[in-house]
């Protein structure tokens, strides 16, 4: 690991050596590429969304077995399970929990009581507030650039008014790729940034080669964000199945959703009641229609041809913009000593303005 160069409110809440983040990405983040992570020196998030129970149980065991350095894990706070999986955590001595929705306020005290560090998502300022008041320790805040789902607006606008509502330390993802972004962040005010596409595009992912040759080729305008896969928006790279999706009707989506519906209750190992109870979490946490929560199982399966089985025909890529700007395949090490050598650079550089 290499030595610190840039020392943050986040550094030294989480107690990681750079103010880099690998974001939790269904299928994408697991054991290798977050140990690869937390050995270089940043945070590496485990995505605990795509796995059952004693997958993550698994998975966390295997972190540990891999490195002794603080990793975190991404839960969704809207699964009937959330409160089973926070006491996973507790257990193992998971250092970050962060969460892809709002948490409820009794989870946060849960976790914070046996010194976890709760870190949601958030893409508005007023969630940013209500989890601050709620006690989050800092907020990961996704700008448009990244995944689609926290909304339109672009880090660059939605960063500063998440600064000027809370007090608490801020990671800033969505868009990010090298040293030039992090000192950009820092000179914002973040405490830090959040990477998803760039750690996908490392050695240490295990998304096949062919894949990641794929995504490599894609330039700054080849992402769509649709919502045809599962009725919530999602950045996808635009293939030839997100712009048939695109094109048809809901109703002759209707077979294929069924089929990938049943393929997921039989991976994730869930009951029908347990996907109904999912669904009705996820209505009253997001606001679903009973069609929308039809599909909900859709874009896990549907990522997964993609990412783990490699199948792109029928499977989607999710993906920031950023795809568009990276153009190698370096190790977590390599990538993040880059980052925190060229920022210190930047920062360094751009303070030498100052008269
Ligand atoms: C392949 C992929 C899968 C993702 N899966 C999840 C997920 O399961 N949960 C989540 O909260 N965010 C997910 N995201 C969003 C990322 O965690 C992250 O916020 C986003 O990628 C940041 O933008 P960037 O790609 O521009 O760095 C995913 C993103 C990608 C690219």
């Amino acid at each position: 690991m290499s030595e610190q160069l840039i020392r943050t409110p986040f550094t030294d809440l989480v107690g990681v050596r750079h103010p880099v983040v690998q974001t939790g990405m269904g299928w994408v983040s697991g054991p290798r590429l977050v140990s690869g992570t937390a050995d270089a020196g940043g945070l590496g998030i485990l995505a605990s969304a795509t796995m059952t129970f004693a997958e993550l149980e698994q998975a966390i065991i295997e972190v540990k077995g891999r490195t002794d350095q603080p990793f975190g894990v991404n839960l969704r706070a809207d699964a009937a399970d959330a409160p089973a999986r926070c006491r996973l955590l507790i257990d193992y001595g998971v250092r970050v929990a962060s969460f892809a929705l709002a948490p409820k306020p009794e989870l946060i005290a849960t976790l914070k009581e046996h010194g976890i560090v709760v870190m949601p998502s958030i893409g508005a300022a007023k969630h940013a507030v209500k989890v601050a008041a709620w006690g989050a320790d800092a907020v990961m805040v996704q700008g448009g650039e990244g995944g689609g789902h926290t909304g339109p607006v672009p880090t660059t606008l939605l960063l500063p008014t998440v600064l000027d509502a809370v007090d608490i330390p801020v990671v800033a993802a969505g868009g990010f790729f090298d040293g030039r972004g992090l000192a950009a962040a820092l000179s914002y005010g973040a405490a830090g940034v959040g990477m998803g596409t760039r750690f996908l595009l490392t050695q240490d992912s295990a998304v096949p080669d062919a894949v990641k040759q794929l995504y490599l080729q894609r330039g700054l305008t080849d992402t769509v964000v649709t919502a045809k896969v599962d009725g919530m928006p999602h950045r996808m790279l635009r293939t030839e199945l997100v712009e048939e999706l695109e094109e048809t009707s809901a109703l002759k989506r209707m077979g294929p959703t069924l089929r990938r519906t049943l393929e997921f209750k039989r991976t994730s190992g869930m009951s029908w009641v347990g996907l109904a109870r999912d669904g009705r979490e996820m209505k009253k946490a997001q606001g679903r229609t009973l069609a929308q929560m039809a599909l909900a199982a859709n874009t896990p399966m549907m990522l997964k041809a993609g990412l783990v089985d490699g199948d792109t025909d029928a499977g989607v890529l999710a993906s920031g913009q950023v795809v568009g700007v990276i153009d190698d395949l370096p190790t977590c090490q390599e990538l993040v000593d880059r980052i925190v050598t060229e920022a210190a650079a930047e920062l360094r550089r751009a303070s030498s303005y100052v008269v």
